[in-house]
C-alpha cells in the first residue's frame, strides 16, 4: 500500500472513532459495542506504531475522552434548569391532573388552564438580561450548572441583544430551545446525524465564527429567576415574550381540562410531519404562576408541567443473541443483540426484552425476525415478533437460574403491595459479591446525580475494574496514579485532570453520598429525606449500630419498602466498610435544614381529617419551611394534633390522654401569622 492511502485509511477510522465518541460522551449513546469500539481504537494505536508517519492530535493515545466541555467556563444557575416528567397516554394525564388538584385540594372537577406548547427537540439555554442588555448566556449542563456560550448564542438572530421595553424586567433569565430547521439540516445532513445533534454540536464549537455560518433558531418559553417581572400566568408572558422581541411557538395553545388537551393533542400529531422543525411531544403547563408556585417541584421535575411524547419510531431486524445483563440493584435484564438498523436517525444494535416474564409471554427466541421501537430517549425495546419469519431449529430461551455473573441463587421477590410475585429476577447477593453489580455500583457512584466525577464515565469505570484499581467506591479516592500514567491513552495531562475532577469531588453534599451508595429503593427524592432527617454523615452511619429503623417511618415519603432496603443495606459488612472508608475520604457537607428557627422551631405535628384548601403534602411543605417537623402517630413526641373534618375520634383521645395540643386549622395558620 502506498503512504497516501494508508494515511487515507487512517483518517477514515480517526473520524469514525471521533464519531463515536461525540455520541458516546455528548449524546449518551453507543453507536458500536464496547468489542468493536475497542477493536477500532487498537487498530489506530497499532497502525500508529507499524507506520511512525501517521500522526494527529486526534489519536486516541492522546484522548482521554471526548469532553468539549472543558473549553467553555462553568457558571451556576441561579435557579435550576429542570427538567420535565413524561406522559404517554390519557391516563397519564389524568394521573398528572389528579396529583395536581390532590396537592392544591381542589375539587376534582375544577378546570385548570394550561399552556400546551408543542415541545421543540433542541437544546435548551438561558439567556441573562441586565437592564434589557444580554449578559450571558449558558447551556443546560447539568441543570445546576450550565457553560458560558455567550459568544456563540450572540451569533443567532433570533435572539435579541437589546431590549428597550418599558415592562422588561430589570433582570430576567430567558430560556428557551436552540434548533436547527430541518431544511437548513438538510445541507448539514452528512455532518450530523439529526437536527438535535447539529444544533448541539454547532452551539458548542470553540469558534463562534464557525457557530455564525449555522443558522441556529432560538424560540422562547420560560424564564428562570426574576427582578421585576409583572405577569401572572404562563400565556401572558408568552405574549410578553413576543412584544418583547422573541420568537415563541406559533403552535402554543391555552387550553382547560385533559380532554381538551388530548383533542390538542392529536391535532398537532397530525401536523407534526409537516412542520420544519422537529418536535417529540407537548409540554403542558399549568397556566397560572400562583398554583405553579405552590405546586413546586419534586426532585428534578416540576409538579405543575409534564411533557406529553408522541409515539416512536419503529423499526425491523433480527436478534443475533440473547444477552443476561446484571444490573445496579441485581435486576437480570435480558437484551438482545439485533443486527444494527437505523431508527429515527440512531443505529440501534442492542434492545431490552425487560424481564423474564417478557421473554416467556411473547416466546421471544433467538433468530427471531422482531418489530424494535425506539420512543425518546428511552431504551430501545422489542414490540413484537414474526412468527411466521421463526427459524426452523429455533429453541425456546431459557432464563438462567443462578446468576450469569457470579452463580448466585437468583429469586423472584414477593411485592407486598402489589400482593403479586416481581417479573424481575434477582441475584440474590448483598453488598459487593456479584462483580456485575459491584461494576453497576460503581458506575452509578460517578453517575451525573451522584458524585458526577468529570472524565470519570462508565469507561473508565469498566477499564479500571479490569485493571483491579477499583473495587470499592473508596477505592476512587485512594487510585495510584502513576499506575494510570503509563497506561494506553493516558498521559501526564490526562491524569492531571483526572486527580483534579477527584479531589474536587472529595467535598459531596449528604443527600449526594446517600443516593450514590445506590441503596434499592432510595433514589434522589428519598435521599434527599433521608439527608434532610440525619443532617449529618455521623448519624447516617450510626443506622448501623443504633438501629431505630421504626423512626425512619416517621418520614413522609418513606415506607416500608425503603425501611427494608436500608435495613439490608446497614445488614451487611461489605456496605458498612465502605461507609466507614469513605467517612476517612471524604468531608460531607451536613444538611442544611430549612430555616432553622422558623415559628414552628422543635414542634411536631399531626393531621387528622381533612383540611379545608391546602393538602397534606402542602402542609407538610408548609411545616418544614418553618422549622416545624412531621410525625406519623400520636406519641409523646408530638407536640400538635391538627383536627380537620370527619378526624379519627381515638386519635383525639390518645392525644387528650398525653395532653397534645389540638387545635384546627384556623389556629394552625395564627401560629404562622396567616389567616386561612
Ligand atoms: S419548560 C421547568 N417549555 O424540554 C420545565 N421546556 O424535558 C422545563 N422544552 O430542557 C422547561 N420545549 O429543553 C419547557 N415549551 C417548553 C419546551 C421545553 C422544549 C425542553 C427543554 C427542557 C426539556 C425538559
Amino acid at each position: 500500500m502506498d503512504k497516501k492511502l494508508i494515511k487515507k485509511k487512517y483518517n477514515e477510522k480517526l473520524e469514525l472513532l471521533k464519531k463515536y465518541n461525540r455520541k458516546y460522551y455528548n449524546d449518551n449513546i453507543s453507536v458500536v459495542t464496547d468489542a468493536d469500539y475497542d477493536i477500532l481504537k487498537k487498530d489506530i494505536i497499532d497502525s500508529e506504531k507499524k507506520f511512525n508517519f501517521l500522526k494527529s492530535k486526534d489519536s486516541p493515545s492522546n484522548l482521554v475522552g471526548f469532553k468539549p466541555s472543558k473549553i467553555f467556563k462553568k457558571v451556576s444557575h441561579k435557579v435550576p434548569m429542570l427538567s420535565l416528567s413524561n406522559a404517554f397516554s390519557e391516563d397519564d394525564l389524568i394521573n398528572f391532573e389528579k396529583k395536581i388538584t390532590n396537592f392544591l385540594s381542589i375539587n376534582q372537577k375544577f378546570e385548570i388552564q394550561y399552556s400546551a406548547e408543542p415541545k421543540i427537540d433542541g437544546i435548551s439555554a438561558s439567556l441573562i438580561y441586565r437592564r434589557g442588555k444580554l449578559f450571558k448566556g449558558l447551556s443546560r449542563g447539568d441543570g445546576k450548572e450550565g457553560e458560558d456560550i455567550t459568544e456563540n448564542l450572540l451569533t443567532i438572530n433570533d435572539i435579541p441583544k437589546i431590549i428597550l421595553s418599558k415592562d422588561f424586567p430589570k433582570e430576567i433569565d430567558i430560556r428557551g430551545e436552540v434548533f436547527i430547521q430541518n431544511s437548513d439540516f438538510e445541507k448539514l445532513s452528512e455532518k450530523f446525524a439529526n437536527p438535535r445533534n447539529a444544533a448541539s454540536g454547532s452551539l458548542r464549537q470553540k469558534d463562534p465564527e464557525q457557530t455564525k455560518k449555522i443558522p441556529l433558531k432560538f424560540i422562547a418559553y420560560t424564564f428562570g429567576y426574576e427582578k421585576g417581572l409583572i405577569v401572572n400566568n404562563q400565556s401572558d408572558f408568552l405574549k410578553k415574550l413576543n412584544e418583547w422581541g422573541f420568537k415563541t411557538n406559533p403552535l402554543n395553545t391555552l387550553n382547560s381540562g385533559v380532554k381538551n388537551l388530548m383533542k390538542n393533542y392529536q391535532e398537532i400529531e397530525k401536523k407534526r410531519a409537516d412542520l420544519d422543525f422537529d418536535i417529540d411531544g407537548i409540554v403542558y403547563k399549568v397556566n397560572d404562576f400562583a398554583m405553579q408556585k405552590r405546586l413546586g417541584n419534586v426532585a428534578n421535575a416540576p409538579r405543575w408541567a409534564i411533557a406529553h411524547k408522541f409515539s416512536s419510531n419503529k423499526a425491523i431486524s433480527q436478534i443475533l443473541d440473547i444477552e443476561i445483563q446484571v444490573g445496579r440493584t441485581g435486576a437480570l435484564t435480558p437484551v438482545a443483540k439485533i443486527k444494527p438498523i437505523n431508527i429515527g436517525g440512531v443505529v440501534v444494535s442492542n434492545a431490552t426484552l425487560h424481564n423474564e416474564d417478557e421473554i416467556n409471554r411473547k416466546d421471544i427466541r433467538i433468530g427471531d425476525t422482531a418489530v424494535i421501537e425506539r420512543a425518546g430517549d428511552v431504551i430501545p425495546h422489542i414490540l413484537s415478533i414474526d412468527i411466521k419469519k421463526r427459524l426452523k431449529n429455533s429453541k425456546k430461551f431459557i432464563f438462567p437460574e443462578n446468576c450469569p455473573s457470579c452463580g448466585s441463587k437468583t429469586i423472584k421477590e414477593f411485592n407486598k403491595i402489589t400482593k403479586k410475585v416481581d417479573a424481575v429476577r434477582r441475584c440474590s447477593s448483598e453488598g459487593y459479591y456479584c462483580d456485575k453489580i459491584s461494576i453497576e455500583k460503581l458506575k452509578h457512584f460517578v453517575s451525573k446525580e451522584a458524585f458526577n466525577i468529570d472524565g470519570f464515565g462508565k469507561k473508565i469505570v469498566e477499564n479500571f475494574w479490569k485493571l483491579q484499581f477499583i473495587k470499592y467506591p473508596q477505592d476512587i479516592f485512594k487510585l495510584d496514579y502513576s499506575k494510570i500514567e503509563k497506561l494506553d491513552g493516558w498521559g501526564q495531562l490526562s491524569v492531571k485532570n483526572l486527580i483534579y475532577s477527584i479531589n474536587q469531588k472529595k467535598n459531596i453534599s449528604l443527600e449526594r453520598l446517600i443516593y450514590s451508595l445506590g441503596i434499592r429503593h432510595i433514589g434522589l427524592e428519598n435521599a434527599k429525606l433521608l439527608s434532610k432527617h440525619f443532617t449529618s454523615f455521623s448519624k447516617f452511619k450510626n443506622l448501623s449500630v443504633q438501629s431505630d429503623y421504626e423512626d425512619l417511618l416517621n418520614i413522609d415519603g418513606i415506607g416500608e419498602t425503603q425501611v427494608n432496603s436500608i435495613k439490608s443495606f446497614f445488614s451487611n459488612k461489605t456496605n458498612i466498610k465502605v461507609l466507614n472508608e469513605l467517612e476517612k475520604v471524604l468531608v460531607v457537607k451536613n444538611a442544611i435544614q430549612n430555616s432553622e428557627d422558623g415559628l414552628l422551631k422543635n414542634k411536631t405535628f399531626l393531621v387528622t381529617g381533612k383540611l379545608n384548601g391546602i393538602s397534606r403534602a402542602e402542609l407538610k411543605s408548609l411545616i418544614e419551611e418553618n422549622s416545624g417537623k412531621t410525625v406519623s402517630s400520636v406519641s409523646k413526641k408530638l407536640n400538635y394534633l391538627i383536627i380537620g373534618d370527619k378526624p379519627t375520634k381515638k386519635k383525639i383521645d390518645n392525644a387528650k390522654k398525653l395532653k397534645i395540643n389540638v387545635i384546627d386549622q384556623a389556629e394552625f395558620m395564627r401560629m404562622l401569622n396567616k389567616t386561612s
